[in-house]
């Protein structure tokens, strides 16, 4: 059996703040008291530093195709850097490919994602047919396969986009068994109609890809996903919410009592779409969906936090080189140079999603500690049906646990990072608070900057219902 005595640490959770030990027995926690003497445990001293629960990120893109291009993380690397950054549990899509069934589209990533995880991990299904061969497996999918959420895009047309008859059957279908409906909320068929403006311009810089997608069609997106959602009568979960008018969207609907729910993510909070100014191509790092906005929308974005009407900050991890060179150009941002509507949407963060929250968020006055580890652990476990085995700390629980010191400066950097990516959108930001150490169901994966982990420890989570909070 191993044993694991944490002593003198600070217990952080979302409503915990106070100073003991924990004794680890093989993956869980097994007594947490003021003193616990247990001299065959493997010792640690904890004192100055935060224990807190292991983040959850509930929205990466590993290994993950998207048509012709591919993310330039494997499930190895990916995790590997979820890890270092603090994050015991992601959960990845499996996305169903056209003439594929849903549970087909499972099965192939489970199958790529077991042998390489470094950390436990979930799917969202992504739906892009919706047949009725794939609504009739869906329940089986939520009751026997643990995944109780289904992300539909109502943008990118003849790609991923489905039409809201798709999203509201889908709704119907998965509310009574305890599912949930993330959607990617923008108007697509309107944001196709400028980008060919904006091309037959001869407007082909990454910054068109931000001025074709306007807030409001982000907001009209998330108003009609809200609305099939209360019609379904189903919980429903806005993925990357960018723009303040979607948020006041998600608020009108929760004054009304309906179940919307919403995540933000990183690049959101700390840049703005001043970033898109860049010279020459550099912008194109920065060509994630939605776009980043402006500041009134940041401002918006962290009142949301602090006051509940955001509930989760993810990552949307979908990372793409700039450089052609490490993996190839159909991994990389090159592939845009002369279109920037052909430019791979998404960017690179799962690393640096907890030090960027504690400093800018806890350090910056904006939101609480507690608050912090709601936003990055206990909410997404809860929302997703993770709790009570993960996002907190208790006795029972998955000993996943992150020892973090809340008093040392370190330097965000392509240079140090851990995902294969070659680049930062946060490169050379200074932040105070870093990952020491973390564990996962009780072994230690990450040590400073050693990597203890093995690829196929991660495992995978069968979760019961989602948006039930
Ligand atoms: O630009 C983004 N967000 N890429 C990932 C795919 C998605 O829409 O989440
Ligand atoms: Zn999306
Ligand atoms: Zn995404």
């Amino acid at each position: 059996m191993t044993e694991v005595l944490i002593k003198g640490g600070r217990i952080v959770t979302a409503v915990d703040d106070y100073v003991a030990d924990i004794l680890v027995k093989d993956e869980t926690i097994e007594a947490i008291a003021r003193h616990i003497d247990q001299p065959t445990a493997e010792q640690y001293d904890a004192s100055d530093l935060i224990v807190m629960p292991g983040g959850v990120d509930v929205h990466t893109h590993m290994q993950s195709p998207v048509g012709d291009t591919e993310t330039c993380d494997t499930f190895e690397t990916g995790t590997r850097s979820a890890a270092f950054g603090g994050t015991t549990t992601i959960i990845d899509f499996a996305q169903q490919e056209y003439g594929e069934t849903p549970k087909h589209a499972l099965d192939r990533r489970l199958a790529l994602a077991e042998p390489q995880a470094c950390v436990d991990y979930g799917f969202h299904i992504i739906l892009t047919e919706v047949t009725n061969e794939a609504l009739s497996e869906l329940p089986d999918l939520i009751n026997y396969d643990g995944v109780s959420s289904f992300k539909m895009f109502m943008a990118y047309p003849g790609v991923l986009m489905v039409d809201d008859a798709a999203i509201f059957k889908t709704m119907r279908k998965v509310g009574s068994h305890g599912g949930m409906v993330n959607l990617h909320a923008e108007n697509g068929g309107v944001i196709q109609v400028l980008i060919e403006e904006a091309l037959a311009q001869g407007n082909t810089s990454p910054k068109y890809h931000a001025l074709t997608r306007p807030q409001i069609m982000e907001a009209e997106a998330t108003h009609r996903a809200i609305r099939l959602a209360e019609l379904a009568e189903i919980p429903v979960y806005i993925v990357h919410l960018s723009a303040k008018e979607a948020l006041d969207t998600v608020v009108e609907a929760r004054d009304r009592g309906i179940s919307a729910f919403a995540e933000t993510c990183p690049h959101y909070l700390f840049l703005t779409n001043e970033e898109y100014d860049r010279p020459g191509f550099d912008a194109a790092k920065y060509v994630m969906t939605p776009p980043l906005r402006d500041h009134h929308c940041q401002h918006a974005l962290w009142r949301g936090l602090k006051f509940d009407d955001l509930q989760i900050v993810s990552t949307d991890h979908c990372p793409y080189c700039f450089n052609e060179s490490p993996y190839g150009i159909y991994k990389s941002k090159q592939l845009g140079a002369d279109d920037f509507s052909k430019i791979p949407n998404g960017a690179p963060g799962v690393e640096f999603r907890i030090p960027l929250l504690y400093d800018g968020g806890v350090g910056g006055g904006r939101i609480s500690l507690n608050r912090f580890v709601q936003l990055t652990s206990t909410a997404p476990a809860k929302m997703f049906g993770l709790f009570p085995h993960k996002g907190t700390i208790a006795v029972g629980s998955d000993a996943d646990l992150v020892l973090f010191n809340p008093n040392r400066s370190h330097v965000l950097s392509a240079s140090t990072h851990h995902s294969n990516v070659d680049y930062s959108l946060f490169e050379g930001r200074q932040v105070t608070g870093k990952v020491e150490k973390v564990f996962l169901r009780g072994q230690l994966v990450v040590d400073g900057d050693r990597w203890l982990g093995k690829p196929g420890t991660g495992r995978y989570q069968k979760r019961a219902a989602s948006g039930r909070m």
